[in-house]
């Protein structure tokens, strides 16, 4: 079976990448824009048998209408399975009506994505109160965790790292995240008052003379990261890194989280930013092969 990755121009460097690890050859999509402002992108026929299309899903409401028209017409012409690759999956976060009035975002977006593929695959999704992505797609799922490509973007470290998570969601990846770098894991306790004003406490977490790597999945506004890098340094912390899955946070939070005490930050490539320092492919290239031999 033919397999191709086809891609969107702005991602041209992550997904190439990923044809490379997969053995697989690669399909930039055309997007032709009409005047009243419609697109329409366009698939070079035919499609691979098995076509990947790439698509990180940051700032999704310019990129939705047209990953879901690029599916139609790989499907049009000739994949006979359609996976998506969508490092960021996006809409997740509001995955409970929080308030009454709103929306349950996460089951209005993630079917209308998942009912034109056979599979998607994704890295740390936010599934706080999400138990089956598949479920909630409507297509087979496949949610990588990124703790050893960053791991391995971080330097040596002369002691066990403290691994500070910064809420209480995150304390399952904290604990894999301290055994990988055989260090001590905590959670600290957060609460959002708004969308870039969060409150974090540490009660009884002992910073003072540890090097501490604050992991968290999203890095949106940087509020969040920037309140637990205050808390260890007011702790006393002897060096504060970050790791961040999905940078989607603009450029000048990382001079927040700078002045904040951060010495290093680090984040994965799937959304691009200037922290990048781990690259996804060979993860996802090995999720797609399962997926697609059925295991
Ligand atoms: C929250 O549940 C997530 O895991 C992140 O902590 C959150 O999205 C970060 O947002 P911000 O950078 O705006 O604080």
């Amino acid at each position: 079976m033919s397999l191709a990755v086809a891609y969107f121009a702005d991602e041209a460097a992550p997904a190439e990448r990923l044809a490379r690890a997969l053995g697989a050859s690669s399909r930039p999509l055309a997007v032709h824009r009409f005047p009243d402002g419609e697109t329409m992108p366009r698939i070079d026929p035919p499609a691979g048998e098995a076509t990947v299309i790439y698509r990180s899903l940051d700032h999704p409401n310019d990129k939705l209408v047209n990953l879901l028209l690029a599916a139609d017409a790989a499907r049009r012409a000739g994949a006979k399975r359609l996976f998506l690759v969508a490092p960021y999956f996006c809409y997740l976060r509001q995955d409970a009506v929080f308030a009454p009035g709103e929306p349950l975002s996460r089951d209005v977006i993630a079917p209308l994505i998942g009912a034109r593929f056979d599979g998607v695959i994704t890295v740390q999704a936010h599934l706080h109160r999400t138990t089956d992505l598949a479920h909630t797609l409507g297509a087979a799922a496949d949610n990588l965790w990124a703790v050893e490509p960053l791991a391995a973007a971080l330097p040596s470290y002369a002691q066990p790292p403290l691994i500070v998570g910064p809420d209480a969601e995150s304390t399952p990846w904290a604990a894999a995240w301290a055994k990988r770098l055989e260090g001590e894991a905590v959670s600290l306790t957060k609460v959002r008052e708004a969308d870039r004003k969060v409150a974090i406490t540490a009660p009884n977490v002992r910073f003072k003379g540890r090097p501490v790597v604050i992991i968290d999945d999203i890095a949106s506004s940087g509020e969040t990261l920037e309140q637990a890098a205050e808390l260890a340094r007011r702790g006393g912390a002897a060096s504060i890194d970050v790791a961040v899955v999905h940078a989607l946070m603009s450029e000048s939070a990382t001079d927040r989280l700078e002045r904040a005490g951060v010495r290093r930050i680090i984040s994965t490539d799937s959304v691009r930013h200037s922290t990048n320092a781990a690259q996804l492919a060979p993860l996802l290239a090995g999720a797609i092969r399962q997926m697609i031999e059925g295991r």
